[in-house]
């Protein structure tokens, strides 16, 4: 059984006093990590003060990136090793934001992955896909080759602890999710891509996720879709009563 999983990735916003306050108002109003895992990917600065915090340790402390070699002379980089050692479970590897931003090629984020997968800890791959690119009709390759470029090299026994995000960067930051239907289709691919390069059964037991303006008024209806395995969140994972509703999404309709 997949058990969902409702991440939230808070890029660089908030302070530590507010990282601190969210945790601490989190405690006991998320659901239990054997029916639905939560975490939140935050700034390295204010993983810490939130492992801290976070005392009932329902809540997954995730990273949003971290450099692919362990240690060295890398001024300014995260060093996987060290988010090991502070028992940080999911690194976020492949944003379409660092993908844009800070020019991660494919084979940047496949090193990454390793790293993470190396040092003991799942990476969250996300998948990109443009507007320009899913009106020409070049979709299917683009999802496929991101994810075939991310795993290269890793083995079927870590693959199987993998979390990959179908994130459309036409809808991330939106306001509009994709459609149900739409996430379906992105998740479903990614799936099928992941039997195709491994097994249909490690396929069946990998979780993906659904991320582009997921909010609590939309995400019962994108979970009720058969390859839709938890959301990855922005905005919405921000204030503590949003993302206590995305966490619970099993009592919102939609
Ligand atoms: P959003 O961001 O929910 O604010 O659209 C999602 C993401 O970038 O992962």
């Amino acid at each position: 059984m997949r058990i969902p999983l409702i991440a939230g990735n808070w890029k660089m916003n908030k302070s530590v006093a507010e990282a601190r306050a969210f945790v601490t108002a989190v405690q006991g109003k998320l659901p239990a990590p054997d029916k639905v895992e939560t975490a939140i990917a935050a700034p390295a600065l204010f993983l810490e003060t939130m492992l801290e915090a976070n005392v009932d340790q329902v809540l997954r402390v995730a990273a949003e990136t971290c450099y692919y070699e362990d240690e060295g002379a890398y001024t300014g980089e995260i060093s996987p090793k060290a988010l090991h050692q502070m028992a940080i479970p999911y690194v976020i590897c492949g944003h379409s934001e660092r993908r844009r931003y800070f020019n991660e090629t494919d084979d940047v984020i496949n090193r990454k992955v390793q790293a993470v997968f190396r040092n003991g800890m799942t990476p969250i791959v996300c998948c990109d896909e443009t507007m320009g690119r899913r009106e020409s009709g070049e979709k299917i390759h683009w999802v496929v080759n991101q994810v075939s470029a991310a795993l290269k090299g890793v083995s079927a026994e870590d693959a199987a602890r993998i979390v990959v995000a179908y994130e459309p960067s036409w809808a991330i930051g939106s306001g509009t999710s994709a459609s149900s239907d739409q996430a379906e289709e992105g998740c479903y691919l990614i799936r099928q891509t992941l039997a195709d390069i491994y097994s249909d059964d490690l396929a069946n037991g990998v979780r993906v996720l659904y991320g582009g303006s997921v909010k609590p008024d939309n995400i019962a209806g994108l979970m009720a879709r058969g390859n839709v395995d938890g959301v990855l969140a922005g905005g919405s994972s921000l204030a503590e009563d949003s993302f206590i509703q995305l966490a619970n999404y099993q009592n919102l309709e939609n």
